[in-house]
């Protein structure tokens, strides 16, 4: 998106890391499966929150190209739950006027989980209160790499002139293509980092790090970031007295 805004009301794109599902778990005794589910159902009630606040975007990173690296246990009880969630949840995101996408390289899921997913997609794709992206198999490195890999494609077979890349065209190349870029950049769980996130899109993102791990992240944390968010402001890279003036 431009950096037209100055005077921030509501993040149109607000971007979540949902961080600390395990250390939640293993705080009480429980599987790191158990931080996952409670994780699932904080999302699901961030997902009806910001819709009812009428936020148009939101993404959330739900599992990392990295987090494959996880124990295999971990990571097939993610897919499962998955499963379960998109199969359960689908009514109600259509109730809610969602709309349903993903950005990642997905052709890593399972067939079920890429079944289920394809499925929600298509049957909220009429959603119009808020549009959810969720990052699955996303690592901003490969999303740019897989970006960059068509273009250069293109310019080999003559379809485009090396001359005609610029920012916007690239943008279109990103799995991002069709959304603006977050305004808002929420990690929750105490961790300072990116983690490969939309490196790309959150150049000018405000940045809110939330100590709360996830499955704790509430209505009034949401409400907490947005307050900052309103205070903040954002100069794209002008003067104060510019913005203001
Ligand atoms: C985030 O929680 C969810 C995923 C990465 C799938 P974590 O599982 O990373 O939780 P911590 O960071 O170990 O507490
Ligand atoms: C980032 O969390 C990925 C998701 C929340 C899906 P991680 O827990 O994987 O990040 P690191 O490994 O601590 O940087
Ligand atoms: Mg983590």
């Amino acid at each position: 998106m431009s950096a037209q805004t100055s005077c921030n009301t509501l993040p149109s794109h607000i971007a979540i890391i949902m961080d600390g599902n395990g250390r939640w778990a293993k705080a009480r005794g429980l599987s790191r499966l158990e931080g996952h589910r409670s994780g699932v159902k904080a999302a699901l009630d961030i997902v009806r929150y910001a819709g009812e606040l009428g936020i148009p975007y939101l993404t959330l990173y739900a599992f990392s190209s990295e987090n494959w690296n996880r124990p295999h246990e971990e990571v097939t009880g993610l897919m499962h739950l998955l499963h379960f969630y998109l199969r359960q949840e689908c009514k109600e995101l259509i109730a809610n006027g969602v709309s349903l996408r993903t950005i990642g390289d997905i052709s890593k899921l399972p067939h079920s989980v890429r079944d289920a997913l394809a499925d929600v997609c298509e049957k909220t794709k009429n959603g119009t209160r808020i549009r959810v992206t969720v990052a699955l198999s996303y690592g901003s490195r490969d999303e740019i790499v897989r970006a960059t890999r068509k273009i250069a494609q293109l310019a080999l077979l003559g379809k485009l002139n090396p001359e005609q890349i610029d920012e916007a065209l690239f943008q279109n190349y990103l799995d991002t293509q069709c959304l603006p870029d977050p305004d808002l950049f929420i990690r929750t769980g105490g961790e300072k980092r990116l983690s490969n996130f939309l490196l790309y899109q959150v150049s000018y993102a405000e940045l809110y790090l939330s100590e709360t791990a996830w499955p704790d992240f509430s209505r009034a944390d949401l409400d907490s970031a947005l307050a900052e968010f309103a205070r903040r402001q954002r100069r794209f890279g002008r003067t104060s007295e510019q913005v203001v003036g």
